[in-house]
């Protein structure tokens, strides 16, 4: 039987790893890729979700914690800190627990769901709430990674990306080639940038040449020729990337940073995305876009994704989806095509907005009496035997 072994040692021969580095993993990756069925009857295309909320702490990044955190074991890194909307706060906390390092994380203050802070808290992190948003909150992270000691876990650390590019390819794995568009959601812009490095690896012959920090050396000045190797294609097209963010959070939409960020997607709650210029490439080398998606098309995508298609997503991720939507009326969505949209975080992450109606109001569960007749009556259930 085969027991999925983390992305890291499924993918080893294409990241900065050797026989000999000590693997942090808890078994992420390997995520469902979901046949969306009413998705694809709305659009006449094949729509597949890839469901992140699925790895170990409920979100895509223990894709790249894997990788940050085995990276900061091999520096020798005693402690790890993090800026984050929070689902990389709990996944930083739980990877330097496995690990054994200490772990500070970096939120916005009262701007980060429930279930992420306590994520954090129960794997032990210290948790420093910033009077101030995301941007803040990273800015002061990398000033203290650069004078203190602490190694910084952030996207902006390569090894991040390096394990993220991993969903690009066990996508082409299970399809069998790359999908005509990815759609996501953006906000850091880590991931769009990660999904379109694995997309290019797997889309052409690639030599792996990592130098002693685990960054990519493209001109194989400073690596060690052990660790050099090239693999075949995998697949035979790219996919034309489709990047949604947050209407009041949208500096790519606008082409600049954003001073304030608003959204109740917290977890895109960003303007001033630190993979500016990755992100774009993305979007540019794969003839794709950025788009934004108010609040209401994101809380309607999350009410579509759970009513629909029964798969419990947390609002941020669901911008994805609204995106679909948004490009399907805006007679955008090409059919006949297969098309997958990644749904970063679990719906248990911030649970509280299934509880809403699609006008606001409150969803307050049905009492019964305790008996079979009243249970009966209020199912509208007529004696059949
Ligand atoms: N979806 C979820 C659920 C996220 O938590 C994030 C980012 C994104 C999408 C956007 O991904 O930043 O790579 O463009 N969350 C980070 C965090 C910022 O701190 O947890 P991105």
């Amino acid at each position: 039987a085969h027991q999925w072994r983390g992305v890291i040692r499924e993918y080893a021969d294409r990241l900065p790893v050797t026989e000999s580095t000590r693997v942090i993993t808890l078994g992420e990756g390997g995520t469902p890729l979901v046949h969306a069925q009413k998705l694809s009857e709305l659009t006449g295309s094949t729509v597949y979700l890839k469901v992140e909320g699925m790895n170990p702490t409920g979100s895509f990044k223990d894709r790249g914690m894997t990788m940050a955190m085995t990276a900061a074991v091999q520096a020798g890194a005693k402690a790890v800190v993090c800026a984050s909307t929070g689902n990389t706060s709990a996944s930083a906390a739980a990877y330097a627990t496995s690990a054994g390092l200490a772990c500070a994380v970096l939120v916005p203050e009262g701007k980060i769901a429930m279930g992420k802070l306590s994520q954090a808290i129960a794997h032990g992190a210290t948790l420093l709430q910033v009077d101030g948003n995301f941007d803040d909150c990273l800015e002061i992270a990398r000033k203290l990674s650069d004078s203190y000691p602490v190694f910084l876990v952030n996207s902006v650390n390569p090894a991040r990306i390096q394990g993220q590019k991993t969903a690009a390819f066990e996508i082409v794995d299970a399809l069998g080639d790359a999908p005509d568009i990815h759609v996501l959601p953006v906000g850091n812009a880590g991931n769009i940038s990660a999904y379109w490095k694995g997309y290019k690896e797997y889309a052409t012959e690639t030599t792996y040449s990592f130098g002693a920090d685990g960054e990519d050396s493209q001109d194989g000045a400073e690596h060690d020729a052990a660790q050099e190797r090239t693999l075949p294609a995998v697949s035979t097209k790219l996919p034309v990337m489709w990047g949604f963010q947050a209407a009041g959070a949208a500096p790519f939409v606008a082409g600049h940073p954003i001073t304030h960020p608003e959204t109740i997607a917290t977890a895109i709650r960003i303007g001033n995305p630190a993979s500016w210029d990755t992100a774009v490439a993305a979007r540019d080398e794969s003839g794709g876009l950025i788009d934004a998606v108010t609040d209401g098309e994101i809380l309607a995508a999350h009410r579509w994704l759970s009513a629909k298609e029964g798969v419990f997503v947390e609002p941020g991720s669901a911008a994805s989806v609204a995106g679909l939507i948004k490009m399907h009326e805006g007679g955008r969505v090409p059919t006949g095509k297969t098309i997958v949209c990644t749904v970063t975080g679990h719906g248990l992450k911030d649970p509280q907005w299934a509880l809403r109606t699609a006008d606001g109001g409150e969803v307050v569960p049905v009492k019964v009496s305790n008996d079979v007749v009243s249970v009966a009556d209020a199912l509208g259930l007529e004696s059949g035997a």
